[in-house]
């Protein structure tokens, strides 16, 4: 496969590389895209380094599958010149996830919806990822009516300025402010813009995205979304009462035993999800499972991911190993 990263200099694509690499997708040519500014950087993949190219390079070269972290605004102008030269683009922006002619995949959830059609793939939001690859099993059994989620979110969602941000708050540096407040030692209930309705956009992508990623419009969803001062991955204090009664003991057998989860929930020896266990790891992690007792038929649950791995690079490149293994890509599919 010709692959090209779309936003390689960026802490998605170059988590992009990482994940290439360590699960030995067959990438036969490598195209390397950022900004003009990167132009001619050289990125090391697998020990042979390449040169970053442009955009109008790379669109030349038709490539298999794009995969692309480099924003909304550049993902609604490129992704079509990509898709028109016989690429598949997987993006991660949320420029393409709720329009009805894209698909909005986690592999664990929905992948059956792709086709060979498919020339422009949307990544979920990070957070709501995580969250579908845990309510999913739990859906198909008990049906769930309604999902109250609070999140805790890692500064990684919002690109290298915040982690920079973080660091040089940390280090008594007076550098440029990805946040319109301090985030160390701080806590700021907005991600993304705010909306009409008082929620953030964020807050609307959890809502929606899940409906639309699940399949299901029934599922009722409502989110408050967190940013705090961690590096390691995305927590969520996750409420879901379900149209069933179930059993606590099934509810954590069924969630281990799913593709992509990991329970951890032993709190008499004190173990729980955390960002700094998660972090670099693929898997959705799942603890502190336990009934809400203020209301029948409904769970509590702790839900735990590396926001830049699952809730990104490792999500598209799920998406892109899905297509090479169901013949749904390549520049002959659809003339096959
Ligand atoms: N961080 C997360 O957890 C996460 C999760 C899911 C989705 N996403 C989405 O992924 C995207 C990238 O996020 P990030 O955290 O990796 O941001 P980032 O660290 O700021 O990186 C942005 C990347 O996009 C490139 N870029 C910017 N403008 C471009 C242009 N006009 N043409 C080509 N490349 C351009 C940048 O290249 P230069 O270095 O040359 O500027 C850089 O490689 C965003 O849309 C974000 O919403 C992020």
């Amino acid at each position: 496969m010709k692959i090209a990263v779309v936003g390689a200099t960026g802490l998605v694509g170059t988590k992009m590389l990482q994940v290439l690499a360590e699960r030995n997708f067959p990438v036969t040519e490598l195209l390397l895209v950022a900004s003009e500014k990167s132009v001619g950087k050289e990125i090391t993949f697998k020990g042979k380094a390449y040169k970053v190219i442009s955009v109008e390079d790379a669109i030349k070269q038709k490539a298999d599958i794009a995969l692309f972290s480099a924003g909304g605004s550049t993902s609604l102008e490129q992704a079509p010149l990509f898709a028109a030269a016989g690429t598949t683009v997987i993006d991660n922006s949320s420029a393409w996830r709720m329009d009805p002619t894209k698909k909005l995949v986690v592999p664990e959830v929905n992948a059956d919806v792709l086709t060979p059609e498919d020339k422009i793939i949307a990544n979920p939001n990070c957070s709501t990822i995580q969250m579908v690859v845990a309510l999913k099993p739990l859906h198909d059994k008990y049906k769930i009516k309604r999902v109250v989620v609070s999140t805790y979110q890692s500064v990684t969602g919002t690109g290298v300025k915040a982690v920079d941000q973080l660091m040089n708050e940390r280090n008594g540096i007076d550098g440029p402010m990805a946040y319109p407040y301090k985030i160390d030692l701080n806590v700021l209930p907005h991600i993304d813009v705010f909306t009409e309705n008082g929620y953030t956009k964020e807050e609307m992508k959890m809502v929606k995205e899940t409906n639309k990623i699940m399949g299901d419009d029934s599922i009722r969803v409502t989110a408050t979304t967190v940013r705090i001062p961690v590096m390691g991955g995305h927590s969520e204090s996750v409420n879901i009462e379900f149209a069933n009664d179930f059993d606590l003991a099934e509810v954590r057998e069924l969630l281990a035993k799913s593709p992509g989860i990991i329970v951890t929930d032993d709190v008499a020896n004190l173990k729980y999800p955390m960002p700094l266990d998660a972090h670099d790891k693929d898997e959705v992690f799942v603890g502190r499972i336990r009934r809400d007792e203020s209301q029948a038929n409904t769970l509590n649950c702790w839900i735990v991911s590396d926001n830049l791995r699952k809730g990104a690079a490792t999500n598209a490149v799920q998406i892109a190993e899905y297509l090479v293994a169901n013949h749904l890509v390549g520049q002959a599919v659809l003339s096959e």
